[in-house]
């Protein structure tokens, strides 16, 4: 009986991630620069240089590694090469939710 306290403490965790929601997280974190659709025409960016990544352009996820891509996101811009407004926003996620938010915004990639 000692095992179920332990077997919950241990699955908790476990199932607090699964319930990251990528697409909530990136409305609530990334719409202001990147825009709802990914374009990087946020109500933020037009104040901004350089212009924040647009996500529906192939040219830029032909450009970049997912990998690249996960480090941006969770180390910031500079970590790439890039601009420091782009912050290390996902510096509190793991590598597998990293992976769903790289995911989510391909599925900008292509539209119009
Ligand atoms: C304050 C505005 C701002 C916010 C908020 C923001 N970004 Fe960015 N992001 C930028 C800018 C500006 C760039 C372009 C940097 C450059 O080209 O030097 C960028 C670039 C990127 C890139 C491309 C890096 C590369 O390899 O070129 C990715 C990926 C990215 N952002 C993801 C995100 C995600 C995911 C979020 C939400 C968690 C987010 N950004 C939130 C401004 C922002």
């Amino acid at each position: 009986m000692l095992l179920l306290p332990l077997l919950l403490s241990i699955s908790a965790p476990a199932r607090a991630a699964d319930s990251f929601d990528e697409a909530a997280w990136y409305a609530q974190t990334c719409v202001a620069c990147h825009g709802a659709a990914g374009k990087g025409d946020g109500p933020a960016a037009a104040a901004l240089t350089p212009k924040p990544a647009n996500f529906t352009d192939a040219a830029f996820w032909a450009a970049r590694t997912d990998d690249v891509v996960k480090k941006a996101i969770k180390e910031g811009g500079p970590a790439v090469g890039k601009s420091p407004i782009m912050a290390p926003l996902g510096a509190g996620l793991t590598d597998g939710q990293l992976t769903e938010v790289v995911a989510y915004l391909k599925t900008f990639k292509g539209k119009k």
